[in-house]
């Protein structure tokens, strides 16, 4: 499979770089979140209660930056973020972002009890795959680097799933690599570890 657009993907990591962060309004950001209807899917406080939907509160805001580009542009596919981001500028993009990275992160909604063996597994894979190196060591992540803990566990699975499949890419092909060939087992067990990973307070 080949991967299109890369001098426009180069073009959108230079404009994400070198960006003044001031230049993002979060007030802005929830006003536009409130028009588009943005809770409706992600939860009121950037929190999901819905099957398959990732929250948002706490990404980071290079993180929600580029993947509603990644969207908007059709390089990362999925309905009906695609159809949701159209006509959305680079600034209420940015804006978007700020408004979701200042919201605090909070523990799924709904989770799954603990399962202490399943836990276990998928901390020993996230040791020898080397999760917390890029993530960071409490899964909170940092640039275009995603939040890992406490997301959401049934959308963890899918996306994770999705990687190995080479169904979603990001602007690199990190994550196709650290998925490759990892069975469904192994999958629940990190989504399972990663969605009762506490979430840091502020
Ligand atoms: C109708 C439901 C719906 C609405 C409304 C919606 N989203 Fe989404 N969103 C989704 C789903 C479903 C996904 C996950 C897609 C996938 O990867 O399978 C998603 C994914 C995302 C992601 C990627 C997060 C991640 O962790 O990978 C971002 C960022 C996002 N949405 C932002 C927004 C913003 C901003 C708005 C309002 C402009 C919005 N969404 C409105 C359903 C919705
Ligand atoms: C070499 C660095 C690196 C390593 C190692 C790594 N990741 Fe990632 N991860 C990334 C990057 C970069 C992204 C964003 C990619 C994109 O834009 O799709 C990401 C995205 C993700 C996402 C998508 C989250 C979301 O909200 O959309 C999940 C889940 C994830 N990683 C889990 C893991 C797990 C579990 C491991 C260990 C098995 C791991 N990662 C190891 C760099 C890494």
């Amino acid at each position: 499979m080949t991967f299109p657009h890369l001098a426009l993907l180069a073009a959108i990591l230079v404009a994400c770089a070198f960006h003044p962060a001031a230049a993002q309004d979060a007030a802005r950001g929830a006003t536009i979140a409130a028009e588009r209807n943005c809770a409706g899917c992600h939860g009121a406080a950037g929190v999901s209660e819905l099957e398959r939907i990732p929250s948002l509160a706490g990404q980071p805001a290079e993180f929600i930056t580029l993947q509603m580009i990644l969207f908007r542009e059709g390089l990362r596919q999925a309905p009906p973020m695609n159809e949701l981001s159209q006509g959305l500028e680079d600034q209420a993009v940015e804006d978007l972002a700020a408004h979701y990275a200042s919201l605090p992160a909070a523990p799924p909604p709904g989770l799954a009890p603990r399962d202490a063996a399943l836990a276990e597994r998928g901390r020993q894979l996230s040791a020898a795959l080397n999760c917390g190196v890029c993530h960071l060591p409490d899964y909170s992540g940092r640039n275009q680097i995603p939040r890992i803990a406490g997301q959401r566990e049934d959308f963890l699975r899918h996306t994770l799933a999705q990687y190995r499949d080479s169904q979603r890419r990001g602007t690199d092909t990190n994550m196709n690599a650290v998925m490759y060939g990892v069975p469904d087992d192994a999958i629940a067990a990190l989504a399972h570890y990663m969605a009762h990973q506490p979430v840091r307070p502020e």
